[in-house]
């Protein structure tokens, strides 16, 4: 592919101030810290209040990215919220975030392809900016998905947490996009779904909760993120030891460790904050993504790769050349 110029100028982010850690799990669940931290890496997770709504923390982070990025509210052409978490499912959660933010010239709608939402959001975004349609997409990424974990569930209930990220993108240099990849494999859903919704109902509250096979998600993940990255990387033309960064999803460390091991790169240029944050869907690469930036870990002209996977069961990956805006 030839490089296409886009840059992202803002970077943001939308945590809920709530902390739940392992040993407070393990309060309620048949769990304990020990085998948390070991079989996935998590320590602890930010849980929204009851009283808020996605939307709460979806505005901090494009708030803060739109403030980074200096671009104003009146010029972003579209928002795009990808969570599997709306706050309804009327109106879209990116129509109440595009009018909080004071974007009234955008368009708004929200992407559900749950884990790997960001990152087909952001794919999203590139192709609208590439057709000339946009010249400047917010792009959120954030879920509670709290809200949607069966609490009495351990094999579950320990992996989620909530939280929000953005990123403002904008037409032109000194970025480029470098290579893409996404799919879906619908065949494989039942490792990882919710079975009730607004067009299948259901008498059984839990069939409205999140339900994993985690042995069948583990093993699909690190095979799905690896090969999509290296067809991404392919595009950029790219070999693995240009790339300075990746952000991966944050799922599982094993799951990471396993990712990095097969890309051949130390864990020095892996980005992992899922200790922190848990598994936080749609939110978990723009998270990691804006705090990679602040600690000064991106800096203009560095190659990132983000990488992901999820319900689907799907997966995505980006290449980017950082430019020097934000
Ligand atoms: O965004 C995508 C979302 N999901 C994922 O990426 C998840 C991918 N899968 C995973 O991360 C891992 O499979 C898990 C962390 C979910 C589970 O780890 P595992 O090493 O695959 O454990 P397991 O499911 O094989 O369970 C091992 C044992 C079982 O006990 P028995 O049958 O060996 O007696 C489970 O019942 O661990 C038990 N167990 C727990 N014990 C304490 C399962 N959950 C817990 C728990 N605390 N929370």
């Amino acid at each position: 592919m030839t490089p296409f110029p886009v840059t992202v100028r803002g970077l943001g982010l939308g945590l809920p101030a709530g902390v739940v850690t392992n040993d407070d799990l393990a309060k309620t669940l048949d769990t304990n810290d020990e085998w948390i931290s070991a079989r996935t890496g998590i320590r602890s997770r930010r849980v929204l209040e009851d009283d808020k709504a996605l939307s709460h923390i979806a505005i901090l982070a494009g708030k803060e990215a739109l403030e980074e990025s200096g671009v104003d509210p009146n010029d972003i052409h579209l928002t795009i919220v990808a969570t599997v978490t709306p706050d309804t499912f009327m109106p879209a959660t990116a129509c109440r975030v595009a009018a909080a933010l004071g974007c009234h010239q955008s368009g708004a709608l929200d992407l559900n392809i749950a884990c790997s939402g960001f990152l087909y959001a952001f794919i999203t975004a590139c192709a609208q900016i590439k057709s000339g349609l946009a010249q400047n997409v917010l792009v959120i990424g954030g879920d509670t998905l709290s809200r949607i974990t069966n609490w009495e569930d351990r094999r579950t209930a320990v992996l989620f947490g909530d939280g929000a990220g953005a990123a403002v993108l904008s037409a032109g240099g000194p970025g480029e996009l470098l290579g893409y990849d996404y799919g879906a494999k619908g065949h494989l859903s039942e490792a990882l779904q919710i079975t009730a919704g607004p067009s299948r109902p259901s008498d059984n509250p839990t069939d409205y909760k999140t339900q994993m096979d985690g042995r069948a998600v583990f093993r699909f993940a690190t095979a799905a993120m690896v090969d999509s990255s290296r067809r991404s990387l392919a595009m950029a033309q790219l070999p693995l030891d240009k790339v300075d960064l990746v952000v991966p999803h944050q799922a599982n460390l094993r799951i990471i460790e396993s990712a990095a091991k097969k890309w051949g790169l130390p864990m020095e240029k892996v980005c992992v904050n899922l200790d922190k944050y848990g598994n936080v869907s749609a939110g978990s690469i723009p998270i990691a993504l804006a705090e990679a930036k602040k600690e000064g870990r991106i800096k203009p002209g560095h190659h990132i790769l983000l990488a992901g996977f999820g319900g689907g069961l799907s997966w995505g990956s980006v290449v980017l050349k950082w430019g020097n805006l934000c």
